[in-house]
């Protein structure tokens, strides 16, 4: 057995591969020499030079530069955190970023590492999902390369029945940091679907451990379209991508490290009580005429307002107020529904 070859597949003590070690000197320095990067993660320049190889053969531009070392010219849109990480400047959200190539679900993974006490910010990422969770028990798709799979961990200090604020404030980060990257006039459809030109481009779902008093941790989930240039006939005439409203090939990388910008930006929000003001300024679902299927009815009306606990108000034709907080509502000229 080839004792490097397992040395370089095994997470160093702050949880990186050596693979990640070398991705990250590039990133970091304009030209960096195998000698400097052997001394420095502990392993023969052979090593060094295979990891080289194995990120080339993943995509990345690797130029040899004399004898002074190796620079980074280009990267490929991968899921891998010191892609992420570089140049974040966040104070909290992707500390700690763990990433994977597949898993089942991003928001399970980040749920059973905040029960072994991950910190607060941590996120999980995923290239491909094989059994993402949607909302109302639905499932949701990630396919391989064209996706982003994210869940952010969050540890509020709030009473469980504030949690609804943190479902409104994702959605606003979220629709902040695509439309930060891409210029895209995203709106946010009612609790929490990002939509643009009347289709859906993001689904999020937040899963809450708590008791009755308190608030263990949150875990926000978003899936987010970006390469797909076409989706199965259920949701072909409800979804859309990125890649395909901007014309585009938009960087997943630049779309996670803005949304993970954005939340911090929205967590003040909260605390100064501005949050609401945004939510609705970015409503697609206010002063729209609306269909809601609710537990044993359905009925239509005009959407008046939302509350910061999450409620959806409701005029319905007789002129009644109604009260939504659970169950999906279509609006009039949005995603197929007329
Ligand atoms: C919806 O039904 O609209 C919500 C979809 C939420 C999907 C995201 S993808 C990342 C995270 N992991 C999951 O399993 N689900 C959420």
């Amino acid at each position: 057995m080839n004792l490097n070859n397992c040395v370089l597949q095994i997470p160093n003590m702050n949880g990186r591969t050596i693979m990640e070690e070398v991705l990250r000197s590039l990133l970091t320095e304009n030209i960096v020499s195998g000698e400097k990067l052997s001394q420095m993660l502990g392993v023969s320049r052979t090593a060094v030079w295979k990891q080289v190889t194995a990120l080339r053969e993943r995509g990345f531009n690797i130029e040899a530069v004399g004898r002074q070392g190796y620079r980074l010219v280009s990267s490929p849109d991968l899921m891998l955190s010191p892609l992420i990480e570089n140049g974040l400047n966040t104070e909290w959200a992707g500390k700690h970023i763990i990433c994977f190539e597949s898993i089942d679900s991003t928001n399970r993974v980040l749920r059973q590492k905040a029960q072994q006490g991950a910190e607060h910010g941590t996120v999980v990422l995923a290239d491909e999902q094989t059994g993402g969770r949607g909302r109302r028990g639905r499932g949701w798709l990630t396919p391989k390369g064209s996706a982003i799979a994210m869940s952010l961990l969050l540890r509020p200090e709030m009473h469980p029945s504030r949690v609804p604020i943190l479902s409104l404030g994702t959605s606003v980060a979220v629709a902040k940091g695509i439309s930060a990257v891409t210029g895209l006039p995203v709106q946010i459809k009612w609790p929490n679907d990002i939509v643009c030109s009347g289709k859906k481009l993001c689904g999020i779902l937040l899963e809450m451990d708590a008791n009755e008093q308190h608030v263990e941790s949150v875990v926000a989930g978003a899936g987010i379209n970006v390469h797909q240039k076409e989706f199965p006939d259920e949701i072909s005439a409800t979804a859309t991508s990125l890649d395909l409203l901007t014309g585009k090939t938009v960087s997943r990388t630049e779309i996670i490290k803005a949304v993970l910008r954005a939340a911090e930006e929205t967590e003040q929000m909260i605390r100064n009580g501005t949050l609401m003001e945004t939510y609705c300024s970015m409503s697609a679902t206010i002063g729209r005429a609306v269909s809601v299927q609710a537990v044993g009815e359905t009925f239509t009306g005009h959407a008046e307002s939302i509350h910061p606990d999450g409620v959806l108000v409701v005029r319905t034709e007789s002129g009644e107020l109604r009260e939504v907080m659970a169950g999906d509502v279509s609006v009039r000229g949005l995603m197929g529904y007329v």
